[in-house]
């Protein structure tokens, strides 16, 4: 079990008021908060060994450098990647993806297929519908049900020969969803497909095991587990990365500059161009520290009793209807009441030191398929409490006799 008051008194945000109210903390999957091990750990870095990285033999540099590298084998373990150099250090999911949807470009043919899932950020449609227009490429769509869940049988008749890549989310950001990856993915390499899975929504929830998955990109943000903004992962199999041209030039990703032809350095260096985020790589190590010593297997155990347990309390809600209700779920929950406007909803819970999502979350194909504007999103982290979900439930009913 967690011992949530100890991990709470690791997050000196949570410990403040908001509009004169406790600060009751539900937007985790926009960002996650960050314990004081992460915030030191960039203090540290610039106060102690701020040097630029792989580029002096002086003694600084090298120790930014080692530390910069040492985050590297981190993610690499935990995401179970065969090499260091198949984890990309990036700026963030959105980056990572543009890295691939624009790598792709030369790769591809009119006619092409790529196939998308109905549920996905804009951050996993946008970029590929860009590579669409650069190729003439068609973009395809898996549907999905009522619940919130992809139609796999839908998606079997999507796929033939003519399907160059597969790109779904791990866990949807606005329903909370956990898709039947490994499936998707055996799916699309049974026709020779690649599969680029977005796992900005899952990472804070579950340790994802590349090579289990047989998945051939895997893309991550550090703020949404505990790192800082400005930062993230593309990993992808070394195969496929040593077949995507680079995505950007610059220092660092070169072998040789001349004026006559350029070439380029080996995996990583050459996604890598220009100073990286180094604080940033350093504290997503700590992070990922931090969150294998609270222990992902007890993470989604806690977080699902939240989720089953605000469930049930909001639903006591007359008129509240919830967004997302696969029995495959992470602790987020989309909802509205009645024809009450999110914004109005989340405008007053804040006046009550509750700090939600509203809108249509950056997914708005979601929002079209039920015909709605947006919806309240309340998403739980393992630092959330059963009191906290009482102080919504509560806020809640306010709110609805306010705007009734
Ligand atoms: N993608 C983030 C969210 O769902 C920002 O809120």
């Amino acid at each position: 079990m967690l011992d949530i008051e100890k991990i709470r008194a690791d997050f000196p945000i949570l410990n403040q008021q908001i509009n004169g109210k406790p600060l009751v903390y539900l937007d985790n999957a926009a960002t996650s908060q960050k314990p004081q091990v992460v915030i030191d750990s960039i203090v540290n870095y610039y106060t102690t060994i701020n040097a630029n990285i792989h580029r002096g033999v002086h003694t600084l540099s090298q120790l930014a450098t080692d530390a910069f590298e040492q985050s590297r084998i981190k993610l690499q373990q935990h995401f179970n990647a065969k090499k260091s150099y198949e984890i990309i250090f990036t700026a963030g999911t959105t980056h990572s993806i543009n890295i691939v949807a624009t790598g792709f470009t030369s790769l591809l043919q009119k006619g092409d297929e790529l196939i998308v899932s109905a549920m996905e950020h804009h951050s996993n449609i946008v970029p590929w519908q860009m590579l669409c227009e650069r190729t003439g490429a068609v973009l395809k769509v898996i549907p999905m049900n009522q619940e919130g869940e992809l139609m796999m049988d839908e998606y079997d008749k999507l796929l033939s020969n003519k399907t160059k890549l597969v790109f779904v989310n791990h866990v949807s950001n606005a329903l909370g969803t956990i898709n039947p990856i490994k499936e998707i993915i055996d799916k699309a390499h049974q026709f020779g497909a690649a599969v680029l899975i977005d796992g900005a929504q899952s990472c804070p929830h579950i340790k994802p095991d590349v090579q289990t998955l047989d998945v051939d990109f895997y893309v991550a943000s550090a703020h949404k587990l505990c790192g800082p903004t400005g930062v993230g992962i593309l990993y992808g199999k070394e195969a496929w990365l040593n077949k995507l041209p680079p995505y950007q030039g610059g220092g660092e990703m070169i072998k040789e500059v001349t004026f006559e032809k350029t070439t380029y350095a080996d995996l990583p260096h050459k996604f890598e161009a220009g100073t990286p985020n180094i604080a940033g790589v350093i504290a997503f190590g700590t992070a990922i520290d931090y969150m294998n010593g609270i222990g992902f297997n007890n993470i989604a155990e806690y977080e699902n009793e939240l989720l089953q347990y605000a469930t049930k309390k909001l639903l006591q809600i007359e008129g509240l209807k919830i967004y997302g209700t696969s029995n495959h779920k992470t602790s987020v929950i989309s909802f509205n009441i009645n024809e009450i406007h999110p914004y109005d909803i989340g405008t007053i819970i804040d006046k009550l030191g509750v700090e939600v999502r509203t809108g249509h979350h950056c997914a708005q194909p979601i929002m079209g398929f039920y015909k709605i504007p947006g919806t309240v999103r309340a998403s739980f982290s393992f630092y959330n409490t059963f009191e906290e979900v009482d102080v919504l439930y509560n806020a809640l009913i306010k709110a609805k006799t306010m705007l009734s």
